[in-house]
């Protein structure tokens, strides 16, 4: 018989992202130590391929990549793409970054840029300052993203350096601390200021200096890393991993062709997945090929209504079906119109998304996801439930179920405190077996 799962909690734990993991602190990952446990304790064989759909900022990838597994990790959103690549930069690179940084900032500081007006930087810096980081952006672009990301029809973000993605973080992280005035009670939502609001004026200087510090504590955290790994006796080599850059509802992956799926997909609780990442965004906007608004509307969970009308789908099992039809008959205003459509929307590319997670798993093959539950006004949202549901429609068995109790739910539901509802949220790990 195989060797049963080792399954920690896999809630956040804020002392745990120090050193080189401090630098990726999106917000709804697994910690590390959950997804290392895991796939230790899968024992997989050689070659074997791990899967994370929603692999985010990567967590994924890298505890696979440093257990020497082979790992493909898949986002829609490009900002997840440029982090989860700088999280597997090889600790060899770690002497590279400040003297490269140095360079990029010498060309910003001595080259003025002429901003384009729709810069979508000047939503919150005021012209000055979009211009120099704007100066900095370009001279990352310019120096690191090389020809092989570069096509006449699209980069490719996917082919990113991992020493550009690192300096991109970089970049991130300093724009992040300029823009706090518009951090809300909700960690992961930045606001756009209104017209008549100031923009933030930083001089030069300040810019440089918050973006030259987090690059030398990036490196000093990944020498350091370095360092422990030299300890390990026998440390495995890095394994490959692929970050692509690909929508879940119509990714292409070969049939029966992984072996092990760790992730957490996007949650049900009205989490605008893009607006937890506008600044990067703005910052990435010459990367793009797509507006911020369309990648919105794109993601599992947007807050935008589906261009098309849906219909509630048999393959959604039997609790979605139950709980959609409580929504539309909810009492409360825009229930049965916005909010029955956006979840339409959500279970509708859910569905899809799991038909195609199930189809590139080879059989026998173990699918571990992270689910978190939540309530729409009364009604309890057991996602949990659903999504064994959803699974067991498209070929997956639930083996077993894993329950966590969470303090408080990821949940930005306007008016919650209006209804009465239990305390704080359950997280899931669910394990299902093709
Ligand atoms: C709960 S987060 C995953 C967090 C991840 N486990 C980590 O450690 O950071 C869900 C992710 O799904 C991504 N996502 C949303 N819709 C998607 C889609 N249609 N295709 C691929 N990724 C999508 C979001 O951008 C987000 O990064």
């Amino acid at each position: 018989m195989a060797r049963p799962l080792h399954i920690l909690s896999p809630k956040r734990n804020k002392r745990l992202q120090t050193g080189w993991e401090g630098f990726f602190p999106y917000y709804a990952g697994f910690p590390e130590l959950f997804a290392r446990e895991l796939l230790q304790s899968a024992k997989l064989p050689q070659g074997a391929i791990i899967l994370d759909p929603w692999n985010g900022s990567g967590t994924t990838t890298y505890v696979a990549s440093g257990l020497g597994l082979t790992s493909i990790g898949i986002d829609l959103n490009p900002v997840m793409i440029i982090v989860a690549r700088a999280r597997v930069l090889p600790p060899s690179e770690a002497d590279h970054l400040r003297p490269l940084a140095a360079t990029i900032l010498s060309h910003a500081r001595s080259a003025t840029l002429t901003l384009d007006p729709s810069d979508a930087l000047l939503g919150w810096f005021d012209p000055d300052t979009a211009a120099f980081i704007r100066g900095i952006e370009r001279n990352i672009r310019r120096s690191l993203v090389g020809n092989m990301t570069k096509s006449p029809e699209a980069i490719h973000l996917d082919k990113i350096s991992g020493t550009a993605a690192t300096l991109y973080v970089a970049l991130f992280a300093a724009c992040r601390k300029l823009v706090a005035p518009f951090r809300s009670s909700n960690p992961t939502w930045l606001r756009i200021p209104k017209k008549t609001e100031a923009r933030v004026a930083a001089p030069n200087i300040t810019v440089a200096r918050h973006f030259a510090a987090n690059v030398r504590s990036m490196s000093a955290a990944l020498a350091a890393k370095a360092n422990a790994d030299l300890l390990v006796a026998d440390a495995a080599r890095s394994g490959e991993c692929k970050i692509n850059l690909s929508d879940t509802v119509s990714m292409k992956l070969g049939v029966d062709s992984v072996d092990f799926v760790l992730t957490s997909p996007p949650y049900c609780t009205r989490i605008d997945y893009t607006a937890a990442t506008r600044v990067e965004l703005a910052i990435l906007g010459p990367l793009l090929s797509k507006s911020a608004r369309a990648l919105g509307k794109q993601m599992i969970g947007s807050t935008q209504v589906p261009s098309a009308p849906i219909e509630v789908e048999e393959k959604w099992g039997p609790t979605c079906a139950k709980f959609l039809d409580a929504l539309r008959k909810h009492p409360s205003k825009a229930s049965r119109g916005y909010y029955y459509r956006t979840h339409l929307d959500y279970f509708d590319k859910m569905s899809r998304s799991m038909e195609r997670i199930s189809d590139a798993l080879k059989p026998g093959a173990n699918a571990i996801l992270v689910v978190q539950d939540s309530y729409y006004k009364d009604l309890h949202n057991d996602l949990p439930k659903i999504i064994s549901e959803i699974g067991e429609q498209h070929g997956l068995s639930l083996d077993r179920r894993e329950d966590f109790h969470l303090r408080s739910m990821s949940d930005i539901n306007p008016g919650r405190r209006s209804y009465t509802r239990p305390s704080g949220a359950t997280e899931s790990v669910l394990c299902f077996v093709k």
